[in-house]
């Protein structure tokens, strides 16, 4: 390692504007941390929210990845150079500019990367990261529902995932049934059978005027408490909302129902009246950087937004514990990534791909680029 000291990775210029630099050094990993050689990066929908709505000069870019271990810190255990890893990585971070995954090298803590099976191929292992951690956190820290396993048993407890056909939604509808639940899931009619083939027990267009109706039928009898809502606009989470049910019998002890959010919805809905008064709607929401245990603040003077989240040290156990089930998971083949479509040009083509995401036109796939 030590003759190679400077490597090329996409930096951001200011609010919407990234370039190449040639001239990043490569660095040293600390202790508890690994120095990996980026094999793949994918794509995902906050690469391009964080550049245009944050965009601090000078903070990396890039969230996901999959590659090889090549330099050790301190206090890493069970560690060897070679390892084959998948992770995700806070870029675009007001404080630390040196995070991103959009680099030839890159540094990551060793107990938050996971372990990849030999016949896992990078790119599509570079699709995980950010996927896994946020539908986890959402499922089992925001709803909460049980852990999954490899050996569930149906508990005949219904999730309802908004948006199936997002990379966070993909994951929660294969985790939700390792958890044992019934999933009923919404996306457009392209997707319907990927969303079966992951699991999905019911697929609804989310664009039909029926949806709601279909969805209130097929929880009329056992009811819906838990929602997860990969959009989260006023319009998805009015739609959710409507879909809650809470059977006759039930309807004067009052369950918990709980809608998780990946954004806040700018208008939160009016309890719906077809529920009984004892029931209570719960909205939550986090940021999946929580996981990674530091104190952290998102700023944009423009847009006049700064906050500042406290390290939380539960959310980082929660993160180290889960992807070793993650791995386990991966090994026997129970969770499949996201279909991709392999980029050529490197870094080169990345700011290209990043604006097709922006402009919505890549659906149901992750755009990946081989480093
Ligand atoms: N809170 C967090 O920490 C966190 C973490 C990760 C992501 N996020 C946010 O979560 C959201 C989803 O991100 P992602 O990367 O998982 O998904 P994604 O890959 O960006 O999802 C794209 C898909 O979303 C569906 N979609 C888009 N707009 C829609 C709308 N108005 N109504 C219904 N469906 C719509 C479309 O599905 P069809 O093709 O089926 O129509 C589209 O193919 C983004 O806003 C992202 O910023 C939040």
């Amino acid at each position: 390692m030590s003759e190679i000291k400077i490597q090329s990775g996409i930096i951001m210029s200011g609010l919407g504007i990234a370039h190449i630099a040639h001239d990043l050094a490569i660095p040293s990993p600390d202790a508890g941390q690994l120095l990996i050689k980026t094999r793949a990066i994918a794509l995902n929908t906050p690469d391009w929210m964080a550049l245009d709505k944050l965009g601090r000069p000078g903070a990396g870019m890039g969230f996901d990845f999959a590659g090889e271990v090549v330099e050790i810190g301190d206090r890493c255990e069970n560690w060897t150079v070679g390892d084959r890893i998948a992770g995700f990585i806070h870029a675009c971070h007001a404080v630390n500019y040196a995070n991103g995954s959009f680099r030839e090298y890159l540094l990551a803590d060793a107990d938050l990367v996971m372990r990849i099976p030999e016949n896992l191929p990078f790119a599509d292992a570079s699709t995980l990261g950010m996927g896994i951690s946020t539908a986890a956190q959402a499922l089992y820290q925001w709803l909460p529902l049980p852990l999954p396993t490899s050996d569930a048993t149906p508990s005949g407890h219904t999730v309802l995932i908004y948006g199936g056909s997002t990379a966070t939604g993909s994951i929660a509808i294969q985790l939700a049934k390792l958890s044992g639940l019934r999933v009923i899931t919404t996306c457009s009619e392209q997707h319907f059978s990927w969303l079966r083939s992951l699991g999905a027990d019911e697929v609804i267009n989310y664009r039909n005027p029926d949806a709601i109706e279909k969805i209130r039928t097929l929880v009329h009898k056992d009811g819906l408490y838990s929602v997860l809502d990969c959009i989260a606009d006023t319009k998805t989470a009015a739609f959710c909302y409507e879909c809650f049910s809470v059977p006759q019998e039930s309807s004067e002890q009052a369950p918990s129902l709980v809608y998780a959010g990946l954004m806040v919805p700018p208008d939160v809905p009016e309890q719906p009246e077809s529920l009984p008064a004892s029931a209570k709607v719960k909205s939550v929401w986090n940021i999946v950087y929580t996981c990674f245990g530091r104190r952290f603040t998102i700023i944009n003077e423009d847009l006049g937004i700064k906050r500042t989240w406290e390290a939380s040290k539960e959310d980082k156990a929660f993160m180290i514990a889960f992807y070793r089930r993650v791995e386990e998971f991966l090994q026997n083949k129970l969770l499949k990534p996201m279909p991709i479509e392999i980029r050529k040009g490197g870094l080169e083509g990345v700011l290209e791909g990043v604006d097709d995401v922006r402009q919505g036109t890549v659906r149901g796939k992750k755009l990946v680029y081989e480093l």
